[in-house]
């Protein structure tokens, strides 16, 4: 499939770098503004390709969508230390004004991946103003968030995070919720295997493993100056679901007519995701603390996503 990528920082070349990597597209055109830096980032990843899978790598002009199964929407602005994702909301929701009528223009088949933050907020403008059905137009969401809880609780238990079933959802940001007690490794609750392999988790365990996730992007970016590998591969991930029409459940945004009586909000739930897009939404079974906790998720969203329609 191919795929297009509007956005050629660091969010959008790693996501490229990733589908060159795992051949999860057969085609990467980079699209960005500044055609030098989209020129660059392009020629560096065609360097990988010999070391990967026979995928054709450039950039080019939006007209260079044409034919692109799926458009990752990674343009705009990012955090800055200490910033929180739905800071950045107006300057980008202006940026997808402009980017998103190009794409579609080009490739109007295409269904809309979106990256940029605040990425729940960012899917519900990019539903708007893309005028395309709900199904077709992805956040990434809280794709990135189940990956650190997994690779936490595997850490933890010491067994693969490819082994551990635990999700995350709402917000892709401060009031996300992980949902412990829906969390199994072989079908056994988390806890109850966590005592079976001698690895325990006690209160202070699971409180590290919530920072360490909820936390996780203020760390990096405090460090480094930006996220890029994690979200990078969670994107390229979506695009082998949707490329493969592969059906797999993937905690990601869509807007959604009605969460736990919040209507039309972008947030991430487990989704069934193919050729076509969202397939279909699965709704967790909650304990009353974490349905409480995505309702407040939910509140907070719809909030954002008012404030930037008024
Ligand atoms: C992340 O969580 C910053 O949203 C980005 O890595």
């Amino acid at each position: 499939m191919k795929v297009g990528v509007v956005g050629a920082g660091a969010v959008g070349a790693t996501a490229a770098f990733a589908m060159v990597m795992s051949g999860s597209a057969s085609e990467v055109v980079l699209v960005d503004a500044n055609e030098k830096l989209a020129a660059a980032q392009a020629q560096d990843i065609a360097h990988a390709v010999p070391f990967a899978r026979a995928v054709q790598v450039r950039n080019g002009p939006y007209s260079e969508l044409a034919g692109a199964g799926v458009v990752v929407l990674s343009a705009g602005v990012a955090q800055r230390p200490g910033e929180t994702r739905l800071q950045l909301l107006e300057r980008n929701a202006a940026v997808f004004g402009a980017v998103i009528p190009a794409a579609l223009a080009a490739a109007p088949d295409a269904i809309l991946l979106v990256a940029t933050n605040p990425v729940d907020v960012m899917t519900q403008v990019a539903t708007r103003i893309s005028g395309l059905p709900r199904s077709r137009v992805i956040g990434s969401g809280t794709v990135l968030d189940t990956a650190r809880f997994r690779a936490l609780l595997a850490a933890k238990l010491c067994v693969t995070p490819k082994s551990v079933h635990a999700h995350v959802v709402g917000e892709h940001g401060d009031s996300e919720v992980l949902l412990w007690s829906g969390a199994t490794v072989a079908g056994v609750p988390v806890d109850r295997c966590a005592d079976q392999l001698g690895h325990p988790l006690t209160a202070e365990d699971r409180a590290a493993i919530d920072e360490g996730v909820r936390r996780a992007a203020y760390r990096i970016i405090d460090g480094k100056g930006h996220t890029a590998f994690g979200i990078g591969g969670g994107l390229s991930r979506i695009v082998a679901a949707i490329a493969g029409n592969e059906q797999a459940v993937l905690t990601c945004s869509v807007l959604n007519d009605d969460v736990l009586g919040v209507p039309d909000v972008a947030l991430s739930l487990p989704r069934v995701v193919g050729r076509s897009g969202v397939l279909s939404t699965i709704m967790p079974d909650f304990s009353a603390v974490e349905a409480a906790a995505l309702k407040r998720s939910a509140e907070i969203l719809k909030e954002a996503a008012t404030s930037v329609e008024a």
